[in-house]
C-alpha cells in the first residue's frame, strides 16, 4: 500500500511517498526559511503563496525519488488540522484534487498526531524494519506550534492530557534567540551555541538561574513566557533596576546554556508527573521540531532508561515538519478503516 502524504500546515511545503504505514520511500521537503528570515517568524500570507507554487513541483519530486507514477498511489493523505488556516487550505485542496482526481481515498490526518508517528517510520531499504510499540504509550509533542502530552490507547485513540497555556516550546526557543541576537531559525542556532558553551566550557560554565515553570502541583500544563521574561531580564536588566552584565559573546553563551537547561528541566518535570499520574507507560513517544534538540534528546533517552520505557524519537530529518509522518499515520488510519471524504476541511485549532 503506497500512500502520498502532503504536508502545508506552516512553513514547510511537503510530499513524501510511504510504504504500508511506516516504509519512507520518499520524504521532499521544501523550506521557506529564507522567505521569512527578515521577519523573524512565520508570515501567513507568504507562507500561503509559496505552498500554491511549491506544492505541485513537490510532489512531483516525491513521486519521482520514490520511482512511482500517480497511478501507483493507493491513497492521498493530508494534514488538514491544526495549522496557518490559509497555508492548509492550499494542502488540502491540492490533496483532494488529486484523490479525486485518481479516484482514490483522501484522509485528513491531524499534523500533531503525525508527529508522535514519526518515530514508526524507517527509511525503505533492505535491512530497516520498524520498531514494535507497546501501548498504551505517553506522548510528547515539542514544536513551534505545540507543546503537549498525550496518552495514546494507539495511534488512533489519541487523548490529550496537558498543553502550553502561552508560549510553545519551540517559539520561547525563537523568542530567547531573538532576544540574544543569534539568527533566524532560532531554535537550532541557540541549541548549537548552548552545545558549545557545554563543550568548551564543561567545567567553569556558571549557568544563570532561571525559572521552571510548575504551575500547579499536579498540573500537567506547559508555561514557557516566564522563562522567556527571565532571558529577557538576565540579557537587557530588570526594567527599573541595576543594568546587567554586558553582553558579551560570553555571556549570550551562558545565557544561551542557562536557557537550555530550564525549558528541558520543564519538560522533564511534566513527563515525570505524567507517568505518575497516569502510568507507568511502557512507551514514550516523542516528535516535533524541538524533538531535534540535543540536551533534550539526551534527557528524554535518560528519563526513559530510569523508567524501563521504550523511547521512540524519529530521527533528524523527520522530527520537524515533514510529509513522511503524516502519509505514515494516513496509512495506518486507512488500515484500521478509516478515511475522510471530499468535504474534509482545513481546521486552525487543534483537537483535544
Ligand atoms: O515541528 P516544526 O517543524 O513546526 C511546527 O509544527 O511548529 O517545529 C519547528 C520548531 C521551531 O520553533 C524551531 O526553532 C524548533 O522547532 N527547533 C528547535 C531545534 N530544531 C528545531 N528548537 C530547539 N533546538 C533544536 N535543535
Ligand atoms: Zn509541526
Amino acid at each position: 500500500m503506497l500512500v502520498l502524504g502532503i504536508e502545508t500546515s506552516c512553513d514547510e511545503t511537503a510530499a513524501a511517498v510511504v510504504e504500508g504505514g511506516v516504509l519512507v520511500r520518499s520524504s521532499v521537503v521544501a523550506s521557506q526559511e529564507d522567505l521569512h528570515a527578515e521577519y523573524a517568524g512565520v508570515v501567513p500570507e507568504i507562507a500561503g503563496r509559496a505552498h500554491a507554487e511549491r506544492l505541485l513541483p513537490v510532489v512531483r519530486e516525491a513521486l519521482a525519488r520514490a520511482g512511482v507514477g500517480l497511478g501507483m498511489i493507493d491513497a492521498v493523505a493530508v494534514g488538514h488540522r491544526p495549522g496557518l488556516i490559509g497555508c492548509l487550505l492550499v494542502g488540502v485542496s491540492g490533496a483532494k484534487a488529486l484523490a479525486w482526481a485518481l479516484s482514490k481515498p483522501l484522509i485528513g490526518v491531524d499534523h500533531v498526531h503525525a508527529h508522535l508517528y514519526a518515530g514508526r517510520l524507517v527509511p525503505a531499504e533492505a535491512g530497516c524494519t520498524p520498531p514494535d510499540m507497546t501501548f498504551p504509550a505517553l506522548g510528547l509533542v515539542v514544536s513551534g506550534g505545540h507543546t503537549s502530552l498525550y496518552l495514546l490507547r494507539d495511534f488512533t485513540r489519541v487523548t490529550r492530557l496537558g498543553a502550553t497555556i502561552d508560549d510553545a516550546m519551540g517559539e520561547a526557543y525563537d523568542k530567547a534567540a531573538t532576544i540574544l541576537g543569534l539568527p533566524f531559525p532560532g531554535g537550532p542556532n541557540l541549541d548549537r551555541l548552548a552545545q558549545r558553551a557545554q563543550r568548551e566550557r564543561a567545567g567553569s560554565l556558571e549557568m544563570v538561574k532561571l525559572p521552571i515553570a510548575r504551575l500547579g502541583r499536579e498540573s500537567l500544563d506547559f508555561s514557557f513566557s516566564g522563562l522567556k521574561t527571565a532571558l529577557l531580564y538576565a540579557a537587557r536588566g530588570v526594567p527599573g533596576g541595576d543594568p546587567p552584565p554586558t553582553l558579551t559573546p560570553d555571556r549570550v553563551m551562558t545565557l544561551a546554556a542557562s536557557f537550555q537547561q530550564a525549558a528541558v528541566a520543564t519538560v522533564r518535570l511534566k513527563l515525570e508527573r505524567a507517568n505518575e499520574q497516569h502510568g507507568p507507560f511502557p512507551t514514550l513517544l516523542v516528535g516535533g521540531g524541538v524533538s531535534a534538540n540535543s540536551l533534550l534528546r539526551h534527557e528524554l533517552a535518560a528519563f526513559a532508561s530510569s523508567r524501563g520505557m521504550a523511547i521512540h524519537l524519529p530521527e533528524l530529518s523527520l522530527c520537524v515538519d515533514n510529509a513522511a509522518m503524516i502519509a505514515g499515520l494516513g496509512g495506518a488510519l486507512l488500515q484500521t478503516g478509516h478515511r475522510s471524504d471530499l468535504s474534509l476541511q482545513a481546521v486552525a485549532t487543534s483537537a483535544l
